[in-house]
């Protein structure tokens, strides 16, 4: 075996020649597919970029009225479906049910679509599947708290109606306009975990759906995708013991007893602000008027920033606006790393149909720590 050099957690390893995203952090750029993602995210739809990650290009108008028009058209949930979130035990995580809601819908497929790996076979189930997203993550909420089920309504857009049935209501255009945003801050970032763990599981040649069950599980925890709830918990904790006022003590405290503060810190960012991090908070002073206590969180928020750069030089990662604003519009807390897998399915789809397509198994090698010569 040739010598190669041990990185616990693989800090700093290339693990994928790829075309489809990279962290440029010297720049503070995010690139997708070419683009800015910021750029993006600014002036584009969520349905604009994710056709962008999925297909390598932006979409004509032709092409995103079909990409679009596909959406809707999948968007409804096989009966099965509903009644399988309806069984779920009700202490479930919704991304747990996400999970389950993924692998049961393998079994819906076709077995010969299903075994199928060529990149057009996994743009369509990838198609399907974010299309039902949406209806999944909001119906597995509504089963495991006892609520009606909520089907998708063809007259709104993917964002809108994403919105639209995680909230019950129908959404006004600023918040469409934010949610659709963060939507696109998430839909695609390189290598983190759960890509990285889609990759390997697509790397057996196993198919879409068992990379996107890898995926979520990956997500949920609290240093991945589960941060934005935990930053959400945590103002929230600041806002009922004392407030703004208290935020300082309240961060100084948790790092003394060695606790890590969510929403801080990044693999690839290090000790830099992550791009998306910066234009979500630029959203939070207009977002804050919409709950009674949204100008006190958005003080504390600032504060806990504060703190965290002048003791640690730690920098806010996408998940602390993320956490913030999605309280701000009124979604549920336990829908906030659910919401980010919906977002992400566009750039898992992406992943692994770049993987099946140049494919060689990821199979690395351990540094052995172990005892040797034992006899039975
Ligand atoms: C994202 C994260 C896992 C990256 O971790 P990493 O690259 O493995 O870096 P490490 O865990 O080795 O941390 C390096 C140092 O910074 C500290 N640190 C990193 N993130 C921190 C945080 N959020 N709060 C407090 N300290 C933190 C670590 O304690 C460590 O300090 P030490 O060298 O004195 O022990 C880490 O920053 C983290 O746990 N953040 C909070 C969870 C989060 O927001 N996740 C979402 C990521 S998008």
């Amino acid at each position: 075996m040739t010598q190669v050099s041990y990185s616990p957690g693989l800090e700093g390893v290339i693990a994928a020649a790829t075309s489809i995203s990279y962290l440029d952090v010297e720049h503070e750029q995010i690139v997708l597919r070419g683009y800015d993602l910021i750029e993006l995210a600014r002036v584009k739809r969520y349905t604009e970029v994710a056709y962008l990650t999925l297909y390598g290009h932006l979409p004509s108008a032709d092409e995103l009225a079909g990409f679009e028009g596909q959406l809707r058209a999948d968007a409804e949930l096989p009966e099965e479906v509903y009644r399988l979130l309806e069984l779920l035990p009700p202490r479930m995580h919704v991304i747990d049910a996400q999970r389950t809601a993924l692998s049961f819908l393998a079994g819906l497929e076709d077995p010969d679509e299903l075994r199928d790996s060529s990149p057009e076979a996994n743009l369509r189930k990838g198609v399907r599947v974010l299309a039902r997203m949406p209806g999944i993550t909001a119906n597995a909420y509504r089963a495991l708290r006892g609520l009606r089920r909520v089907r998708p309504d063809p007259s709104f857009g993917f964002a809108e109606g994403f919105l639209y049935m995680l909230t019950g209501s129908r959404p006004d255009a600023e918040a469409v306009r934010v949610f659709d945003l963060t939507l696109t801050c998430y839909i695609e970032h390189e290598m983190p975990n759960s890509t990285f763990a889609a990759r390997v599981i697509a790397s057996t040649l196993s198919d879409l759906y068992g990379a996107l069950v890898g995926a979520a599980a990956s997500l949920k925890g609290p240093l991945h995708g589960g941060a934005n709830e935990a930053v959400a918990h945590m103002l929230l904790d600041i806002l009922q013991h004392g407030g703004a006022a208290a935020a300082e003590s309240y961060v100084l405290e948790r790092l003394r007893r060695g606790e890590r503060i969510m929403g801080f810190g990044h693999r690839v960012y290090m000790r830099r602000y992550d791009p998306r991090a910066l234009l979500m908070r630029e959203f939070l002073p207009h977002l804050a008027a919409r709950r009674p206590e949204g100008e006190e969180l958005v003080r504390i928020h600032g504060v806990v920033e504060h703190v965290m750069q002048r003791e640690k030089g730690l920098y806010p990662n996408a998940d602390y606006p993320a956490g913030l604003i999605y309280y701000l519009l009124g979604i549920p807390i336990e829908l906030y790393t659910p919401i980010f897998l919906v977002a992400r399915t566009a750039g898992l789809v992406a992943h692994v149909t770049e993987q099946h397509a140049n494919n060689r198994l990821f199979r690395p090698r351990v540094l052995y720590e172990g005892p040797r010569g034992l006899r039975p």
